[in-house]
C-alpha cells in the first residue's frame, strides 16, 4: 500500500492492483447505489484505495456493536445481514447481499458502532474501502443525498411499509428530474424503464382507450404519488401518458433499482392497480 499526492493535491491511499481487478471493481461500483453519484475522477480514487478481502462461508465480516473502520462492496458471493433488535433477543435476518451491494456504511457515516452483523453465506470476495477515503470522497454527498430524499420519501404512501434503513437505500438510488408545466413525462405506447415519485407539483395521466380515439383523463397526481410502475411490473409499453400540470420535481428510480427496492412491494402495487380498473368500470 502507498499514498500518493494526486492532481488535486490530495493525499490518497493506493493499493496496487492489476487492470483486470480494477475493471472488476469498477463494474461492481457502478452497480452500487451508494457510489452512483461519483464522477470518473472520484471512482478512480475509490478503485485505487480498495483492498480485496476474501471470507470463508459462515465467517463474520462485521459484528454488531463493534467499531467500524471500513465499508465493503460485494465482488463475488452472497452474505446475510442479521440484527439484534432488542437486547437479549435472538438476531433477526434482515436481508441478503449480492454482488454489487455495499454495506458497512452506517458506522462511517454516523461514527456509530456497527448496527448489524454480516456473515458470509458462500465464499465471498469483498472490496473494502477505508474510512479516510470514504470520508474524502463518498461521505458528504451520500449523507446529503440521504438527508434530502429521506424527507420526501416519507410522503410517498407506497413506501409506508419499508423500514427506515430501506428508505435510506432508496434515497441513495434516486435521481431527480425537473419538468415544466405542459411537459410530457411519459407517452402512452413508449417503452419505459423509469419509475416516478412526485416530490413537488402536480401531474395528470391521460389514456387513449382505442387507437385514434380521444385521450381521457384517468388520474391526477400530487406530491407523494407515484406512476410508471406498470411498464416495469408487466414488461409492457406505457399504458397511459403523464403530463406535468405545474412545474414538477420527480424522484426517479431505474428498472434495476425499482426491482430491488420496490419489487418487494409488488402486492401493494398490484392492489393499487385495481384503481385503474375501477376507473374503467365506472
Ligand atoms: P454498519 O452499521 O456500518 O454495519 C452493519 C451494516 O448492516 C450497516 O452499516 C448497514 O450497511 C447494514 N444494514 C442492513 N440493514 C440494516 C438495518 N435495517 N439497520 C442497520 N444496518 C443495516
Ligand atoms: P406505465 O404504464 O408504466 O406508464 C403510464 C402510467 O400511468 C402507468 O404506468 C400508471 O402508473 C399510470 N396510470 C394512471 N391511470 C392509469 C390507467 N387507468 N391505466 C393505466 N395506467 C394508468
Amino acid at each position: 500500500m502507498a499514498f500518493i499526492i494526486n492532481k488535486s493535491m490530495l493525499k490518497v491511499r493506493v493499493v496496487p492492483k492489476s487492470d483486470e481487478l480494477k475493471t472488476k471493481i469498477r463494474t461492481r461500483l457502478l452497480q452500487s447505489f451508494l457510489f452512483s453519484s461519483l464522477d470518473e475522477k472520484d471512482l478512480d480514487i475509490v478503485i485505487n484505495a480498495m483492498e480485496v478481502k476474501t471470507f470463508e462461508p459462515s465467517s463474520t465480516v462485521i459484528k454488531q456493536g463493534d467499531d467500524g473502520a471500513e465499508l465493503f462492496l460485494v465482488g463475488e458471493g452472497t452474505l446475510d445481514c442479521f440484527k439484534v433488535m432488542k437486547k437479549g433477543e435472538e438476531a433477526t435476518k434482515l436481508k441478503e447481499y449480492e454482488p454489487g451491494d455495499a454495506f458497512g456504511e452506517l458506522a462511517l457515516l454516523y461514527n456509530a458502532p456497527r448496527a448489524a452483523t454480516i456473515t458470509a453465506k458462500t465464499e465471498a470476495v469483498l472490496y473494502s474501502l477505508d474510512r479516510d477515503t470514504f470520508n474524502l470522497i463518498v461521505k458528504d454527498s451520500a449523507a446529503k443525498k440521504r438527508e434530502k430524499y429521506e424527507k420526501c420519501l416519507k410522503t410517498v404512501k407506497i413506501l409506508d411499509s419499508v423500514s427506515v434503513y430501506e428508505r435510506s437505500q432508496i434515497a441513495d438510488a434516486i435521481r431527480e428530474e425537473k419538468f415544466n408545466a405542459g411537459d410530457h413525462i411519459i407517452n402512452q405506447g413508449d417503452i419505459g424503464d423509469i419509475f416516478y415519485m412526485i416530490s413537488e407539483g402536480k401531474a395528470t395521466a391521460y389514456k387513449r382507450f382505442e387507437e385514434g380515439g380521444k385521450e381521457e383523463e384517468v388520474m391526477k397526481y400530487s406530491p407523494g404519488d407515484y406512476f410508471g410502475e406498470l411498464a416495469l411490473l408487466k414488461n409492457e409499453p406505457r399504458a397511459a401518458s403523464v403530463v406535468a400540470k405545474t412545474d414538477l420535481v420527480v424522484m426517479k428510480l431505474d428498472r434495476n433499482s425499482f426491482r430491488r427496492m420496490i419489487g418487494p412491494l409488488e402486492e401493494i402495487l398490484k392492489r393499487n392497480m385495481e384503481n385503474y380498473k375501477m376507473i374503467l368500470d365506472s
